[in-house]
C-alpha cells in the first residue's frame, strides 16, 4: 500500500497537532452548548473519531452518507443521501465534520437541508480544504489544511475503497490511476 504513495503531503504527526488545536477551538465555541456532531461517511470516519477526544463538552453524535466520487475521481456533481440521521435535528446545534471539502456541492446541499429541518445553528469543521475547486459559495467555519488541486488519500480518504487506512495524506503515483 505504501508503495502506491508518490508523496506524504501532511504527516501523521502534523494532523494529531491540527486535530487537537480544532477540538480545543470547537469546545470554545460550543462551552455550555450540547451540540450533535455529525460525521459524513465515509471519509469522515477517523478525524471525526480523533476530533471528539479532544471536544471537551458533552455531545451527541450521528452519521450521515451521502453519494461521492465512487470510482472515479472526479465529483459526479449529483448529491445524494444514501443514509440519513438517526436523530431529529429540530431547534440543534449542529456541527458537520468532513473530511475535505472540494467543489463544495456535498456540504452546501447538506446545509440546505439541515436548515430545511428547522436546526438553531449549523457549522462546518473539515480537516482538508481546497478551496481553489469551488464551483459553489461554500465556507467551512473551521478548517484544518489547504491543500493543492491533487487527489488525496488516507486518513479516511480512499482511491476506489482503499488507503482509508493510511494514517497520513499522501498523493498516489500516476500509474495507479491508469490500470
Ligand atoms: P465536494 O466536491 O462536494 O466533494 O466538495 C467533497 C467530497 O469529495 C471527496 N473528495 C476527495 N476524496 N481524495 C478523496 O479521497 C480527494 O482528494 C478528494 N477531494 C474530494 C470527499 O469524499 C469529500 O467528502
Ligand atoms: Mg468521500
Amino acid at each position: 500500500m505504501q508503495n502506491d504513495i508518490q508523496e506524504v503531503l501532511i504527516t501523521r504527526e502534523q494532523i494529531q497537532q491540527k486535530v487537537e488545536e480544532l477540538g480545543q477551538q470547537l469546545s470554545k465555541e460550543y462551552e455550555g452548548r450540547n451540540p450533535l456532531v455529525i460525521c459524513i461517511l465515509k471519509g469522515a470516519f477517523i478525524f471525526m473519531s480523533d476530533l471528539v477526544k479532544e471536544i471537551t463538552v458533552p455531545i451527541e453524535l450521528d452519521f450521515m452518507a451521502v453519494s461521492s466520487y465512487g470510482a472515479s475521481t472526479r465529483s459526479s456533481g449529483e448529491v445524494k443521501i444514501i443514509k440519513d440521521l438517526d436523530s431529529s435535528v429540530e431547534g440543534r446545534d449542529v456541527l458537520i465534520v468532513e473530511d475535505i471539502i472540494d467543489s463544495g456541492l456535498t456540504l452546501s446541499y447538506l446545509v440546505d437541508v439541515l436548515e430545511r429541518r428547522k436546526v438553531n445553528s449549523v457549522k462546518i469543521v473539515t480537516l482538508f480544504d481546497k478551496p481553489a475547486r469551488r464551483t459553489v459559495d461554500l465556507q467551512a467555519d473551521l478548517s484544518g489544511f489547504v491543500l493543492p488541486d491533487a487527489f488525496v488519500v488516507g486518513y479516511g480518504l480512499d482511491y476506489a475503497e482503499k488507503y482509508r487506512n493510511l494514517p497520513y495524506i499522501g498523493v498516489l503515483k500516476p500509474e495507479i490511476y491508469t490500470t
